[in-house]
């Protein structure tokens, strides 16, 4: 990974690196995970699980910031476990666990929540987006999710958070408010720095090249969930949007085949020139013909993993279980010693 890193520190008198750094990640389970969870973020968690103290969580508080339906919401909670699993993670090497599984994010949010000044929030622009579509009430939750993401980042004293372009702001606030409770009561934090490719850290819907592959997109034809069978990928790749001309090329006026050949590139392992040159000439069918094949067969292995692990639930909650066991003592301490500076009990 070319890793482009947002911020220089990371690091603090807590965590001084003779130690593997700290990682802590997650993936909301509003929804379906599709590619552009793995391609920004899941990929990176894979592929740095040997160098670095992992945290990988399912959170899902962030998921109720929307409103969810309670039967789906249990069952979505195990598939971004097992889907976790299917690509890649290795649970003796990282940690998996579920958000609310672990109090002390609730706990940790709340006092956050007392130091972080209400313009700050309102300078969030993914609580401007999602509020604006929001077709039910606006909750304060949704208001609130970025003190809640720095409860999580915070209470491990985390040094990496590998995510996608669109939550960069978060971590940045994150930084701020670890930052102000430090100077305000004493050091209890760690500042945390984002971590983001330099490549396929926006995927774009598949339906509208400028807007991001999401999990909340109403149509579904816009993304390629990494449960979809093969007939659901050829139909949805074949009516991709493409753009004015029949060249196979990545440039910034055309954002959809820019957006096609990140995907090819990746999931491919083949440099995004390298496609350019094979494909001139060759008009958008048969790339895009070729495009579904590598698609296909990157799930394949994945999808076959998780129905493996879907069947031995047991094996599941197990994992679950000895994340959250590994994470409590950690948050445990990081919690105690906040309370502590406050002046909590
Ligand atoms: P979310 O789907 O919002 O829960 O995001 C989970 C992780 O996937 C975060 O690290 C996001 O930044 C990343 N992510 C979500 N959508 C995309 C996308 N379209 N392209 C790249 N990364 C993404
Ligand atoms: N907000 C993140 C997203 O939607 C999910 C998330 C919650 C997260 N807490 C986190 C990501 C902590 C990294 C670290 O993508």
């Amino acid at each position: 990974m070319d890793k482009k890193e947002d911020a220089i520190d990371g690091e603090s008198e807590l965590n001084m690196s003779t130690k593997k750094p700290a990682v802590f990640s997650g993936v909301a389970p509003s929804g379906s995970l599709h590619i552009g969870n793995y391609i920004g973020a899941i990929r990176h968690w894979v592929e740095f699980q040997d160098k670095e103290d992992n945290i990988f969580c399912v959170v899902d508080l962030h998921a109720i910031t929307t409103p969810q339906d309670p039967r789906k919401l249990k069952e979505k909670i195990y598939e971004v476990a097992a889907l976790y699993l299917a690509c890649g993670i290795n649970p003796d090497k990282s940690k998996i666990f579920v958000q609310s599984h672990n109090p002390d994010h609730a706990q940790l949010a709340w006092i956050l929540n007392c130091v972080t000044p209400i313009g700050w929030m309102r300078r969030m622009t993914q609580f401007k987006d999602k509020s604006q579509k929001q077709k039910e009430i606006v909750s304060m939750g949704l208001f609130d999710y970025p003190v809640l993401m720095a409860a999580d980042i915070l209470l491990y004293q985390t040094n990496e958070v590998p995510v996608g372009e669109d939550q960069k702001q978060h971590v940045e606030i994150t930084r701020d408010i670890a930052r102000r409770f430090n100077s305000r009561f004493g050091e209890a934090f760690t500042i945390p720095k984002a971590v983001i490719d330099t490549t396929g850290a926006r995927i774009m819907s598949l339906q509208n090249p400028l807007a991001k592959m999401s999990k909340s997109d109403p149509n579904p034809d816009g993304s390629i969930f990494l449960l979809d069978d093969a007939d659901a990928v050829q139909h949805k790749i074949r009516i991709a949007v493409t753009d004015s001309g029949k060249e196979v090329k990545a440039s910034e006026n055309k954002p959809a085949l820019k957006n096609l050949l990140t995907i090819y590139s990746v999931l491919g392992n083949e440099s995004v020139e390298a496609l350019e040159e094979r494909y001139q000439g060759v008009g958008y069918r048969e790339f895009k013909a070729d495009l579904a094949e590598v698609v296909i067969e990157f799930l394949r292995p994945i999808q076959k993993k998780y129905r493996e692990i879907w069947e031995s639930r047991g094996y599941l909650d197990d994992v679950l279980r000895r994340g959250l066991e590994m994470v409590r003592p950690v948050s445990h301490e990081t919690l105690a010693r906040v309370r502590e500076l406050v002046g909590l009990g």
